[in-house]
């Protein structure tokens, strides 16, 4: 596939991708393998919503990322693995040898009775079999789901459920930094309320005492050396699901996103290509983790895609010291390195000691993606670690998205700090007012949505279809409502403000506040509680919990502690309030409506803009609120 050039060119393929969208997509599709071609290029409506891309189509991705290789680049590093310790052997993964090591795993599934359709979960650490396994569930056409390995056991069960999902994949345990997580008793544990797992495969990677079910449980070394290393790919549609990714909204439980084979495949590797201008030969870091959206797209299929080597690593940034990142990338002479805004934070805190011990000269362009970089963090990536010859590209995009949407492409465009700029070609992005009225021309500010489909966009949500169309194409009819806020300045850049609706951006993780709270709320001795976000300096967002007791005998210590233990159990360690506060009453309309703009304000620490309290129920809750706020 080949990529854009230069700002002409952006320019010129942006208008054809507005004039003619079907012959600029099928222009780029054209470049990949097919097993037959589809019949038309695009079906659509935002209504139900039903789109279709490439329709009739039939393909694997997996021959794209793999098969369509071998001829070329056969003995290029594919999967280039740093180990949690620095003294651990890197493993370098070729593109033959990722083809055969995903082909047998292919036929590992299969022993096991998956076949197309069926839903895998994946649970494990940062190793090359996970992106391996995600591979192989692609080439059998099983739908992978994978679960980041820092959810606790019952929001794994709830993620298997949810999508029935027939196997399991884990771990004996993962390292992270100095801490070693056992994810089977994690796995076994919420495994007791998942009837639907009839196998449970298991990676050993810290060797630690483990149970293993009989006639469940089995082990992934054992299970590799029953099957042979050919694995013909399975044929797809184009619109077949490829995988779920469950993601937070503002309401209710995680909802399953669903990817499809064909869109997501061609727009995987075009905004791959185009944002990071990759070359041939160029070593890639992405330092997300597969169980997030940026893992799947931009560590696996991107790259795999374009004939990349890929570098996945399995350990924190602050692991041995804070340099760790700096040196993996003068290590293996890094070119291209995307990671989060919270990650740049925690490190620029750390001091500029750590970076200026090693030679990044080999880099050339830095991503973020996650949440919107501050200005600050930006101009210390740029100096630090860009020593001022880096493009840097703010990537705006979405687990729904599939892939990148508002970009800079790398010494393209002109980059401005906190800024993700343009729309990448065949992405039409509209900022509407609370009416819903398109604003137009520059210097707008309002809600961000989407005009047009494009490849990569989300089809459905696994199993209600009904609360895909309700949460994204029901706010403003006939586009897609992105759930965040935005401004266009005088340039026509976009700068994107952070969400208006109820979720939460901590260190990049998506959180809805009511998710937050339904945990706190599983605490036998809360009565109430409301959740709200607040400026973190690392974090980005913090979680703020304001929470109403029933009458006990414990101290407020004590009960902090408990409350926190109990949301790691029902969520996770990422969901954990970072303050607590309790209170006496919330603050509610006559009807009941909990005014969280009056929560937000309180935790933001400005209290001298709360606005009319009047109408409220009880407006002298408010008051016990901000003398005790933290
Ligand atoms: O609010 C936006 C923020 O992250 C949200 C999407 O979260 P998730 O689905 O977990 O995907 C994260 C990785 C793609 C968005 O609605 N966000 C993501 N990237 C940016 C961003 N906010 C500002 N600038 C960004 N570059």
């Amino acid at each position: 596939m080949k990529k854009i050039e230069s700002l002409a060119e952006y320019y010129q393929d942006y208008q054809e991708s507005i004039d003619h969208p079907e012959s600029f997509w099928e222009d780029k599709a054209s470049s990949f393998q097919w097993m037959s071609k589809w019949s038309k290029v695009l079906n659509w409506e935002f209504d139900s919503p039903k789109v279709e891309w490439f329709v009739g189509g039939k393909l694997n991705i997996t021959e794209n990322c793999l098969d369509r290789h071998l001829e070329i680049r056969p003995n290029q590093v594919a999967i280039l693995w740093e180990p949690n310790d620095p003294k651990e052997k890197v493993v370098k993964i070729t593109y033959k040898e990722l083809h055969i090591r995903v082909s047998i795993f292919a036929n590992v599934l299969k022993n096991h009775g998956a076949k197309k359709g069926d839903r895998i979960c994946l649970y494990m650490p940062m190793v090359p079999e996970l992106a391996i396994a995600t591979l192989a569930c692609a080439r059998i056409g099983a739908i992978h789901s994978v679960v980041f390995a820092g959810f606790s056991a019952k929001a794994l069960a709830d993620r298997i459920n949810d999508a029935s999902c027939n196997i399991l994949l884990t771990s004996d345990g993962s390292y992270r930094g100095s801490k070693q997580l056992c994810l089977k008793a994690i796995a076994d544990k919420a495994l007791e309320s998942c009837s639907s797992i009839t196998s449970c495969i298991v990676l050993k990677r810290t060797g630690e005492k483990i149970s293993m079910k009989p006639k469940r449980d089995f082990w992934w070394k054992e299970e590799i050396s029953k099957v042979t290393s050919l694995c013909k790919a399975q044929k797809m549609d184009s619109e077949d699901p490829l995988f779920i990714l469950y993601t937070s909204g503002s309401t209710g439980k995680p909802k399953g996103v669903q990817h499809h084979c064909g869109g997501y495949m061609v727009y995987a590797e075009y905004s791959f290509r185009n944002v990071f201008q990759y070359n041939q030969n160029d070593i890639y870091w992405c330092t997300a983790d597969i169980g997030w959206i940026t893992g799947h797209t931009y560590i696996i299929y991107g790259p795999l895609l374009a004939g990349a080597t890929t570098l996945m690593f399995e350990g924190v940034p602050t692991f041995p010291d804070a340099g760790r990142f700096w040196e993996i990338c003068d290590k293996h002479q890094v070119n291209i390195f995307y990671t989060a805004p919270t990650a740049i934070r925690a490190l620029q805190a750390c001091g500029n000691e750590f970076p200026e011990k090693y030679d990044l000269s080999s880099l050339k362009t830095l991503g973020s993606v996650g949440e919107p970089i501050n200005e600050e963090a930006w101009h210390w990536y740029n100096k630090y670690i860009g020593r001022e010859k880096c493009s840097i590209v703010d990537t705006w995009w979405q687990t729904e998205t599939g892939g990148i949407l508002i970009s800079p492409l790398s010494n393209i465009t002109k980059t401005k700090p906190t800024y993700a700029t343009l729309p990448l070609p065949g992405i039409q992005p509209c900022i509407v007012d609370l009416n819903g009225d398109e604003l137009l021309g520059n210097n707008v500010q309002g809600n961000l949505c989407i005009k047009f489909p494009w490849p990569s966009m989300i089809r459905t949500i696994y199993g209600d279809h009904e609360r895909c169309k309700n949460v994204y194409f029901s706010n403003y009819p006939g586009k897609y409502f992105t759930g965040d806020g935005c401004k266009r300045d005088h340039d026509g850049f976009y700068r994107i403000t952070g969400r208006v609706d109820d979720v939460i951006n901590v260190s990049g993780h998506r959180l809805g506040t009511a998710e937050v709270e339904n945990g706190i709320n599983e605490h036998p001795l809360v009565i109430e509680n409301a959740v709200v976000g607040f400026p973190h300096d690392i974090k980005g967002q913090g979680i703020y919990a304001y929470i109403i007791l029933d009458k006990n005998s414990l101290s407020e210590n004590e009960l902090t502690e408990q409350i926190l233990e109990t949301v790691v159990k029902e969520i996770g360690s990422i969901a954990k309030p970072d303050k607590i506060q309790f209170v006496r009453g919330l603050p509610k309309t006559r009807s009941g409506k909990i005014m969280r703009r009056i929560l937000r304000k309180v935790a933001e620490g400005d209290t001298s803009t709360l606005g009319d309290t009047s109408t409220l129920l009880d407006p002298s809750v408010v008051e016990g609120i901000i003398k005790n706020s933290k």
